[in-house]
């Protein structure tokens, strides 16, 4: 396993480029399995859950190509409906594939996936969803199996919440089922508006992708097509919340402002520098951030994935932050690994209480996953000292070349193989 050494005591500087999306390329890429034909997507990440997934399509005969950051996914042959254990266990988007099997082969048997590191994530609304729109789910072994022997019909869908995952699997089924759909109470976080466009871009008929009401006219035919992805606002945040840390300069280019106002507008109230044009964010870090209190919420409110990295900041800030989880209320698995590095954090239920530090000092320390080994990142290179961080293999999910980019900026990260201890 691989372990990162972080050189702390570094200030980010320079401009680097935001990858695209992630979370936006995931669901584009399981729409392909509703044409029958070739997608190309554009400005896809080289990330682990990309290969995964590339993988689970590959297992139902979609045939898959790179060049560059393109990918090609030919899916003229659908071999497989299942969505098996152990592919799903690692990568919860692997849910997305229920809704487009459905509508294009009317079966569907999807591994559930369970809960992960930071507690319950159901899926119960993208199965209500599935029915409302005539499918039978049953649950055999942990597997979802559903099936619609006479296709999907349109359907009126009131989310309890408005779920990314669920709205994006409903929307992807309502393409290929008859008739009229309104999904209300819609997530409208960016990767719902990507999707959308994705999906009118190979032929479907879709409006209000990015407001809380969207309308499919379904079982339109459908066409190979080539889709842009969008920029990750989240790798990009991740960078800008390093330069506040660090008393940094840092530009990101290629990336979207308006995914990012939440965020910004916290920037400035800890002091930093915040600028932008149209498809770039500048921050430069104050000499010491101030404390500032965060409410995770549903966009465009401030985003449950920049919540751990704005811990960080708030770790080595001048007073005492509070930051308040709402999304996923158990999603603290950093606040113990921060706490080693020196950090000052009490947790009661789903509210941290972060009393500012002069200064963090490296230690040894674990990734417990995605975006909490992004905050320890941070934290080690704002630290004084050398920080370890272990299980690296949760950051290569979600953030392409990342010590290439940190480099880029001045950093010090070093990929090392860990000492087997027996
Ligand atoms: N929820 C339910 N029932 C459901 C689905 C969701 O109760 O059937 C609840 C969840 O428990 C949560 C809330 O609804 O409290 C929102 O969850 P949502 O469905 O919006 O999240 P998701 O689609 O599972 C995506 C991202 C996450 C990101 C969340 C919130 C992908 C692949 N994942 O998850 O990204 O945190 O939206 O914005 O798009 C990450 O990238 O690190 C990551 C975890």
């Amino acid at each position: 396993m691989d372990k990162f050494v972080i050189e702390g005591g570094t200030q980010l500087k320079g401009t680097v480029p935001a990858s695209g999306s992630k979370n936006a390329a995931l669901p584009i890429m399981v729409a392909a399995l509703l044409v029958s034909g070739k997608t190309t997507l554009r400005h896809v990440p080289q990330l682990r859950d990309v290969s995964t997934l590339s993988r689970l399509l590959e297992m139902m005969g979609a045939r898959i190509e790179r060049r560059d950051d393109r990918l090609m996914i030919d899916t003229r042959d659908l071999v497989s409906v299942e969505a098996p254990y152990d592919l799903v266990k690692t990568m919860r988007a692997s849910i997305y594939v229920l809704g487009p099997l459905l509508a294009r082969a009317r079966r569907a048997r999807v591994s559930l996936p369970g809960g992960c590191a930071w507690g319950p994530r159901p899926v119960d609304l993208h199965l209500k969803g599935m029915e409302a729109l005539g499918a039978k789910i049953t649950i055999d072994e942990g597997y979802v199996v559903a099936e619609c022997p006479r296709g999907l019909r349109g359907a009126e869908i009131h989310l309890d919440i408005p779920s990314v995952g669920a709205t994006g699997n409903i929307l992807m089924a309502a393409v290929g089922a008859k008739g009229r759909t309104v999904i209300r109470n819609a997530a409208r976080e960016p990767e719902i508006p990507a999707l959308a466009d994705a999906l009118s871009a190979m032929g479907a008929n879709i409006t209000g992708g990015g407001t809380s009401e969207i309308t499919i006219e379904g079982d339109h035919p459908l066409k190979s097509s080539v889709v842009d992805n969008i920029p990750d606002r989240i790798e990009a945040g991740t960078f800008l919340v390093g330069a506040a840390m660090t008393h940094g300069d840092v530009t990101v280019t290629r990336c979207s402002p308006t995914h990012l106002s939440a965020l910004m507008a916290k920037l400035r109230e800890a002091g930093a520098e915040v600028t932008s044009e149209a498809d770039w964010v500048r921050v430069r870090g104050p000499e010491h951030p101030k404390a500032v209190n965060v409410t995770t919420d549903f966009y465009p409110g401030f985003p449950t994935d920049l919540q751990a990295q704005m811990m960080a900041l708030a770790s080595m800030s001048d007073g005492t932050s509070i930051v308040t989880e709402q999304i996923y209320r158990d999603r603290f698995t950093h606040v113990a690994e921060l706490n080693r590095l020196g950090a000052h954090i009490t947790l009661d239920n789903n509210v941290a209480v972060i009393e500012g530090r002069q200064h963090l000092s490296g230690a040894h320390v674990m990734a417990t996953d995605l975006r909490a080994s992004a905050a320890l990142i941070l934290a080690g290179l704002a630290a004084r000292g050398e920080t370890h961080m272990s299980r690296v293999y949760h950051i290569d999910r979600g953030y392409e070349h990342i010590e290439a980019k940190l480099a880029g900026l001045g950093a010090v990260v070093r990929r090392e193989q860990e000492a087997l201890v027996v």
